[in-house]
Order: C-alpha cells, then sequence, then structure tokens
C-alpha cells in the first residue's frame, strides 16, 4: 500500500487518469473541484496525446498537465498513489499490459472497466496474475463505476434484510446512449428483427458478457457457489418512431431500439439469481430504473432511479479512492469493502 495521510483535512492522494475519454475528461474534473494532484493523465498514441487537460477537460483554462502516450512513460518515476483506468476495453485480460504497468511500479490500481468489479469470477487466470503481482508490491486492485451503489449495494443491502432468501431479481431498464452514443450500435439499435436475430446468434451482445455480474455479485455476497448461469436475448421494438438525443438519428416503428436479456444463475445452496434487463432508446419522460426484488423471509424490494449516469458513473469510481487506499494488498472486491462513501467533506 502507498502512503496516504487518513486525516480527512489532508487526505491528497497523487492520482494518475489512465485513459482520456469520457470517464477520464470526468475524472479530471472530479480531481479539479476536489484539489487533488494529478501527476499524469495517459491515453494511447493519438490526437489526445500532447493536450493539456485543462483544455481536454474543458475547464476553461490550462493546468499545465499535458496528456502523454501511455506506452512511452516511465510508471516508476510517476510517484502517484493510485492510478483510475478508463480504457475503452472492458475485458480483463486486454486491460492487462495496462493493470501490470502500474502494478510493478507500486501503484494502486482502481479500474472502470466492467470485468474489473469480479475479476475472480469473469477471469480466474488474469485475476490470478493480477492478485500476485499487487501482493508482491504490496498494493491493491479493485474495479468501480456506475454498478457500485445502483446495481451492487442496492442487492446487497435489500438481500442484508433477509433472514431467508429463495430468489434475488435484478430488474433494469436503461437509456443506452448515455454513456456514449457508440454503444446504441453496439447492441443492436438500427437493425431490423432479423438482423439482430442473425448477428446475435453468432456473437455475444456486448451486454450479454456483463450483466449476470449484478445477480452474481449480489449471491457471492450472500455466501453462495454459483454454478451455472444460463442467458437469452431478445431485441427491443417500438410500435412508435423514436429520436435518440445521442446519435442524434430517428428510427422508426419496428426498428430494433435496444437489446432484453434474461439471466438466470443457479448456485450450489439452491438460491436462484434473475436478471431482466432492458438497454434501450427511452420515449419522452422515460426515467432509468433499477431493481432488486429479494424473495424470502421477509423479503424487500429496493429501488434506484438515475439520472445524471455518465457522471454518476465516474463519481462511483472516484469516491472509491479512500477505500482502495486503505485496502490491504492484492485483489480486493468492492463487495469486499462497505457500501459507497461520500467525498463531500474531503
Ligand atoms: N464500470 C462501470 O460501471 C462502467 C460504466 C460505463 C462505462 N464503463 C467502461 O469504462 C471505460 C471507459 O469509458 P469511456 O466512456 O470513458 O470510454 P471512451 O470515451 O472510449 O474513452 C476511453 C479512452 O481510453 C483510451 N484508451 C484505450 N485503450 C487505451 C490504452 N491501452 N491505454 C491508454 N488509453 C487507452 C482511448 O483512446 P482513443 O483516444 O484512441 O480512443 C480513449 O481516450 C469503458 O471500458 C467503458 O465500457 C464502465
Amino acid at each position: 500500500m502507498t502512503g496516504m495521510n487518513n486525516s480527512q483535512k489532508t487526505f491528497s492522494p497523487r492520482i494518475v487518469i489512465h485513459g482520456a475519454g469520457n470517464v477520464g475528461r470526468r475524472l479530471i474534473r472530479f480531481c479539479q473541484l476536489k484539489g487533488w494532484d494529478i501527476v499524469a493523465v495517459l491515453n494511447r498514441a493519438g490526437d489526445k496525446v500532447g493536450m493539456d487537460i485543462g483544455e481536454l477537460a474543458e475547464l476553461g483554462t490550462d493546468i499545465g498537465v499535458s496528456v502523454q502516450d501511455w506506452e512511452l512513460v516511465d510508471y516508476q518515476s510517476l510517484g502517484a498513489d493510485i492510478a483510475l483506468i478508463a480504457t475503452t476495453s472492458d475485458m480483463l485480460d486486454v486491460n492487462f499490459p495496462v493493470y501490470e504497468k502500474y502494478l510493478r511500479a507500486g501503484i494502486n490500481v482502481l479500474s472502470h472497466n466492467t470485468q474489473a468489479y469480479n475479476p475472480r469470477f469473469e477471469n480466474p487466470s488474469v485475476a490470478k496474475k493480477i492478485d500476485a503481482l499487487a501482493k508482491s508490491q504490496g498494493v491493491s486492485f479493485t474495479g468501480s463505476g456506475i454498478w457500485d451503489t445502483t446495481r451492487l449495494w442496492a442487492g446487497i443491502i435489500a438481500a442484508g434484510a433477509c433472514v431467508d432468501v429463495k430468489e434475488i431479481v435484478h430488474f433494469a431498464t436503461a437509456e443506452i446512449g448515455r454513456q456514449g452514443a457508440q454503444w446504441e450500435e453496439d447492441i443492436g439499435v438500427g437493425l431490423t428483427v432479423e438482423e439482430f436475430q442473425k448477428k446475435y446468434a453468432k456473437e455475444p451482445n456486448s451486454l450479454s458478457i456483463f450483466l449476470h455480474s449484478p445477480a452474481v455479485i449480489v449471491l457471492q455476497k450472500i455466501g453462495c457457489t454459483v454454478t451455472n448461469v444460463h442467458k437469452s436475448i431478445e431485441p427491443v421494438v417500438f410500435e412508435q418512431d423514436v429520436f435518440s438525443p445521442f446519435s442524434e438519428r430517428s428510427f422508426p416503428a419496428g426498428i430494433v431500439v435496444g437489446t432484453r436479456l434474461k439471466i438466470d444463475v443457479e448456485t450450489e445452496e439452491g438460491i436462484f439469481g434473475r436478471v431482466r434487463v432492458e438497454y434501450r432508446l427511452f420515449q419522452d419522460n422515460e426515467i432509468e430504473e433499477i431493481s432488486w426484488k429479494i424473495v424470502g423471509m421477509p423479503g424487500l424490494e429496493i429501488t434506484v432511479r438515475r439520472d445524471d449516469t455518465a457522471n454518476l458513473s465516474a463519481s462511483s469510481l472516484f469516491n472509491r479512492i479512500p477505500d482502495v487506499l486503505s485496502a490491504p494488498p492484492g485483489i480486493v472486491e468492492i463487495f469486499r469493502m462497505g457500501p459507497l462513501n461520500s467525498t463531500a467533506l474531503l
């Protein structure tokens, strides 16, 4: 673990932001808001390299820190406490070369890439390498993002009130474009129903790669061992035309506007997990809703309504910084930490 002062008044971590995209830019703004030290912002080669981070994050003034090419940096000399990783891929194996640079340099890693929420379940062999490397350098590895509070801890807290659990059910309706217009195409928006079915019969839909995770994590937190995960996927269509403010395109009635996923998780203990989610375009005045229904004794439902999801995703990652800096070495998943704490007074 790298050094930091636990006193609230002097909490001032030295931060690297890796990936200067949508999330990375918001992280820069949050660091500026707190007055926390950004020691470097790294990106892959391209237009962003060389740009002042004040310009990149539209702060209205230059900061005197320029984006650097991640492959040309001496990580040992960064002097950072923590690296916030927000690269394009959500896969642990793709991002491992990035994680490795920081862990080898004795820098804690907090990743926004979706598989990082639960590395030991998602990719045991890469997780083993991350864990061993982190432990050898005395630093920790954690994944967080918008799921932290809205999908994971919401479910853990609901189940936590029950003395018996038969089934946990996760429902969600999310407006896909809020986290980047590119996601619309990724989940089949604009295809015909036939094109959708043909496409996703051959290749995994990117949502289906990840969305078992909320149920798996809540079940693991209860103490279950997951034995089987079954997924099925359907197109979502509307009976009326709809306009996306993100891709600035109109889609006629009958054309695919999103993906509906049904995921069933089985456990050794006989407690079932179910995920029923729609990621799609929204019609006027719809709001994102996420809920957990715990079937058991006495059972409980928790509903979360999310609005500013782009900032929520970055702020959820950002607010894990104190927990990561005080975590023991190795992989420490957010479900082994407590619920998120605000950084309002830090
Ligand atoms: N955990 C969650 O709850 C959650 C929620 C939403 C999103 N996400 C994930 O968070 C990540 C970041 O999202 P985003 O919207 O910020 O994506 P983005 O706008 O595409 O930004 C990614 C940035 O990373 C850069 N990059 C890619 N590979 C790199 C590498 N190996 N080293 C350095 N820089 C690299 C890209 O460079 P270019 O300039 O060349 O493109 C781009 O600037 C994605 O994986 C996304 O799926 C997670």
